[in-house]
């Protein structure tokens, strides 16, 4: 293997300032708030499901509130902060080089050829206007490489200028924020009796079409479905508080 040297990230002394990829308008799909954490449960305790999580690979349909059960613990917006940077930083249930975030989540559900970006401050999905056509070689690509008539397709879209405001050499930073939300993703899934599988491609080269060259790149792929083996966990949800 001709390893490729990523170098190693340093703070830059002057940050640049960056403007975020202005993502074109689409329909927005609110997801039921969940405000509490689900039940303690003996079964549920973080040592228990790390213990027990496994890749799977036969998955049943997710429904919208399933799906936005696993994004509310795994990628929601929890806090936000200022930054010189141009963007605003932000708390989520995965850790992020500099808060900084820069991973888009994509998401194609089983019953549609269209794909949705995960919206993590309003907790909801938008619907990636055009992306139908660009990424279905990657839904084909994807299938290819794990058959899945019924599991949802993620894809992580990571936009590296958001990272390049910061820090130098941070292309491993961006690599390493994709390893950190595939792993917190599975452990979330497994809480919640999903089924959930990385895959190894990257979604390039269609990902990055989606906008215009250097602004957006495919890290990593994942299906997510019902586990045909376990029934779903209910968690609390409180709409209206
Ligand atoms: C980055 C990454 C890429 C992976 N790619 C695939 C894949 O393309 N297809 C697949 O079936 N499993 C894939 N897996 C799952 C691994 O095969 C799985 O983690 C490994 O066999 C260990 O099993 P476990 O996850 O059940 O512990 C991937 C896992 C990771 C972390």
């Amino acid at each position: 293997m001709a390893w490729i040297k990523l170098s190693s990230p340093t703070v830059r002394e002057t940050p640049e300032t960056y403007a975020p990829f202005a993502w074109p308008d689409g329909r927005f799909q609110a997801f039921p708030a969940i405000w509490d954490a689900p039940p303690a449960r003996e079964d549920i305790d973080v040592l228990t499901v790390i213990e027990r999580r496994r890749s799977r690979r036969s998955f049943v349909s997710l429904n919208h509130d399933q799906l936005g059960q696993l994004f509310w613990h795994c990628a929601r917006t929890q806090g936000i902060a200022t930054s010189d940077l141009g963007f605003d930083l932000e708390q989520r249930p995965t850790p992020s080089a500099g808060a900084i975030h820069p991973i888009h989540i994509l998401v194609k559900p089983a019953q549609t050829h269209k794909w949705f970006r995960y919206d993590a401050r309003r907790h909801g999905l938008l619907e990636v206007e055009g992306s139908e056509s660009e990424l279905k070689p990657l839904e084909e690509c994807s299938k290819g490489v794990l058959p899945s008539e019924d599991a949802t397709q993620l894809l992580l879209v990571a936009e590296p200028g958001k990272t390049s405001a910061k820090y130098e050499c941070g292309e491993s930073l961006i690599w390493r924020d994709a390893g950190a939300l595939l792993a917190i993703m599975a452990v979330t899934a497994e809480a919640l009796n999903l089924a959930f599988c990385p895959l190894g491609i990257t979604g390039e080269p269609w990902a990055s079409e989606l906008a215009a060259p250097g602004i957006l790149m495919g890290v990593g792929m994942a299906l997510v479905g019902g586990n045909p083996d376990r029934p779903p966990e209910r968690a609390p949800s409180k709409p209206n508080r």
